[in-house]
């Protein structure tokens, strides 16, 4: 398939009805190889994410000799190899667009006493990775990069790692999961202190496989020299792909959605209070608690929605999810400013340019910020042509602005959409979004 030409085409107007379940949880998703392949035991993994990203990290693990069978849609059983199990992989290993897999694989493979190489596709090989070789080379590692600190990444392995007490320069859970990854291997303790809250997935999973993780404060430590042992996860519905939907619904006059089983974590539910400052209608139903994840169903309404300043804090709570935040601010009666998010254009795209970008091209107000953007909502805008810069969440954004469009949108270079959220043209148009999709 031609990436560039894969392009969806999204009809104006229209409202969401009915209920979905959007895919399972990606950053669990990757955990749960992870963690399954470096514990003792088997692992099985119910409701895991089958899109190209976590799909990525799978082949990775086969490639250093784990076991793993896929069982069906969503379903995979991990033969854990234990954490000193892991045999070198006979090539590069290919990661693709995903900054999660090979961040986290930085601290594995770390650990390791053998060599591994990392490679990704175009926009990997383009992000920062000294955020983890230089936290990783403090414990010992050695790991080359090229000269600007991107992929492909060397690991030499065979190193002796030991524990170190970081404070973390940007609010990533990528950089605190790769150390804490690495401090499994490191002698003494790993601690990393993150300046705001950021997912906690890898803390509570790791509980979940026998290894204590303590937390006091923004600061979580664990000692080097434990093991795993393998169990079942369960992984919830993305509340990032859910998001989309959350902003469509919140938009379209009209619209009602039930969104199922979807991930609750606090950590991640910044994109909930963000839409509900601005006016949005969103309930949360039966609560409840899976492999030590909050899940619910979320309900949401159309609701008329106002500009708002984003508070600062609640940035790392929604990082992901401001593409999709940034269609409802253009449908907002006034302005929304964000501030405080530079890492936006560090991640699959420049997501301040590209969607400032696409946003003038439907006739959208959008002044971009070093840190930040500031937009006009509009009572009305038309169509365009959109390019998603190959970002997934760049692409699903736009498609829901279609729902407020007085004319046809157009989006170019869509088949990254399959990193996190396969299939979701016939999800989005079984509830009532006239999407299609062309090559
Ligand atoms: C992720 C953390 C976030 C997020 C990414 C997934 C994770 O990145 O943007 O999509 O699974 O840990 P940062 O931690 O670098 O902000």
């Amino acid at each position: 398939m031609n990436a560039l030409t894969q392009r969806y085409t999204v009809m104006p107007g229209g409202a969401l009805k009915g209920r979905l379940r959007v895919p399972g949880d990606k950053s669990i998703s990757h955990r749960a190889i992870m963690f399954g392949a470096l514990a003792e035991g088997e692992t099985e993994v119910e409701g895991f994410l089958d899109g190209a990203d976590c799909l990525a990290t799978l082949a990775a693990f086969r490639a250093l000799g784990v076991q793993i069978e896929t069982l069906g849609a969503g379903h995979v059983r991990v033969h854990g190899v234990g954490l000193h199990g892991l045999t070198p992989a006979s090539d590069p290993i290919d990661l693709g667009n995903s900054g999660t897999a090979m961040r986290l694989m930085a601290g594995v493979l770390a650990g390791q006493a053998f060599a591994s190489t990392l490679v990704g596709d175009a926009s990997l090989s383009r992000r920062p990775m000294r955020r983890v070789t230089a936290p990783l080379a403090q414990m010992g590692a050695r790991i080359d990069a090229t000269p600007e600190g991107t992929p492909p990444l060397r690991i030499h392995g065979a190193e002796t790692l030991r524990g170190i007490d970081y404070a973390m320069p940007m609010a990533s859970a990528q950089v605190k999961s790769a150390l804490l990854l690495a401090g499994l291997y490191a002698q003494g303790k790993t601690c990393v202190t993150e300046p705001a809250p950021t997912r906690d997935h890898t803390e509570r999973m790791l509980a979940g496989f026998g290894c204590r993780v303590a937390r006091d404060g923004a600061r979580v430590c664990l000692n080097g020299g434990g093991r795993l042992s393998g169990g079942k996860v369960v992984v919830p519905a993305d509340i990032s792909s859910a998001a989309f939907f959350l902003v469509g619904a919140s938009i379209a006059p009209g619209s009602e959605l039930l969104l199922e089983h979807v991930g609750i974590n606090p950590t991640r539910t910044g994109v909930i209070e963000i839409l509900r400052r601005m006016g949005a209608d969103i309930d949360v139903f039966e609560p409840r608690e899976m492999s030590g994840e909050p899940v619910a169903d979320l309900r949401v309404r159309y609701a008329p929605l106002q500009g708002i300043d984003i508070p600062e804090d609640l940035v790392p709570l929604a990082i992901d999810e401001f593409p999709a935040l940034f269609i409802a601010a253009a449908c907002a009666q006034g302005t929304t400013r964000l501030t405080g998010a530079a890492e936006l254009r560090v991640k699959e795209s420049d997501r301040i340019q590209a969607m400032a970008d696409g946003l003038s091209a439907i006739g959208v107000a959008a002044e971009v910020q070093s840190d930040g953007i500031v937009i006009q909502g509009a009572d009305a805008f038309g169509g365009g042509v959109i390019h998603s810069h190959g970002d997934h969440r760049i692409a699903m954004a736009f498609a829901m602005a279609g729902l407020r469009a007085e004319k046809q949108i157009e989006i170019v270079d869509c088949a990254n959409v399959d990193t996190s959220f396969p299939g979701f043209v016939d999800k989005a148009s079984a509830v009532g979004l006239g999407i299609g999709s062309s090559l």
